[in-house]
């Protein structure tokens, strides 16, 4: 059988089904082992079509598709533009809120594909986003990736929030 294709693409309002049935596939096996009740949390919160549609009115999205399903996503956008609340952080930054590869189709090069799409996508000459502590995978493909640790968020109620960094300046003189 000829292998199914994988298309890169913009998301739009069309995919917000595609991106809830992405979340409900990969979100409880990251975040499950970590703490279940949070994983429900973010599948309740994060990964609802209000969410997304309020993303994509200020966030850049991008969509790996393969057989028509949406098999992984990417957001990225200001944080000054977010919907969402930073009370510890100051400042303005490029941050990717959302990076996120369905689990049959992990390491075959789609995480590393998309990040560098966002990656040559920004305005700016740095890139931030966001880890679950605990999330030892993601650590790791970030790190392999150039992105450093620089602040760690927490409320003591939930996992903490660890804030990774990646300089963008070699971008220019790519
Ligand atoms: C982390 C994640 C985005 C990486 O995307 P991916 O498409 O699986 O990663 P890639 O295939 O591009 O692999 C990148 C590197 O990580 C390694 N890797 C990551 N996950 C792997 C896996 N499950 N199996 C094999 N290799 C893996 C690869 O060896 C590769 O190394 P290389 O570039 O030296 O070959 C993806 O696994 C994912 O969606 N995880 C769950 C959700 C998540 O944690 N998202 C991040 C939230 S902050």
């Amino acid at each position: 059988m000829a292998e199914a294709v994988l298309t890169f693409r913009p998301g739009t309002l069309a995919d917000v089904p595609g991106f809830r049935a992405l979340g409900e596939a990969v979100v409880p096996p990251t975040y499950g082992p970590i703490d279940a009740a949070y994983a429900q949390r973010m599948l309740d919160e994060w990964w609802i079509p209000a969410r997304f549609e309020a993303s994509l009115a200020v966030n850049a999205h991008l969509v790996a598709e393969c057989d028509g399903q949406v098999v992984a996503m990417a957001a990225f956008g200001r944080l000054s533009q977010s919907h969402r609340e930073f009370p510890h952080v100051t400042g303005d930054r490029e941050v990717m809120w959302k990076l996120y590869v369905h689990p049959d189709h992990h390491g075959r090069g789609i995480g590393s594909r998309l990040l560098a799409e966002v990656e040559a996508m920004v305005e700016g000459d740095e890139l931030w986003l966001e880890v679950v502590e605990g999330n030892e995978p993601a650590f790791a493909f970030y790190r392999a990736k150039g992105f450093v640790e620089v602040e760690r968020i927490g409320d003591r109620e939930w996992p903490d929030d660890v804030w990774l960094r990646k300089s963008l300046e070699q971008k220019a003189l790519r």
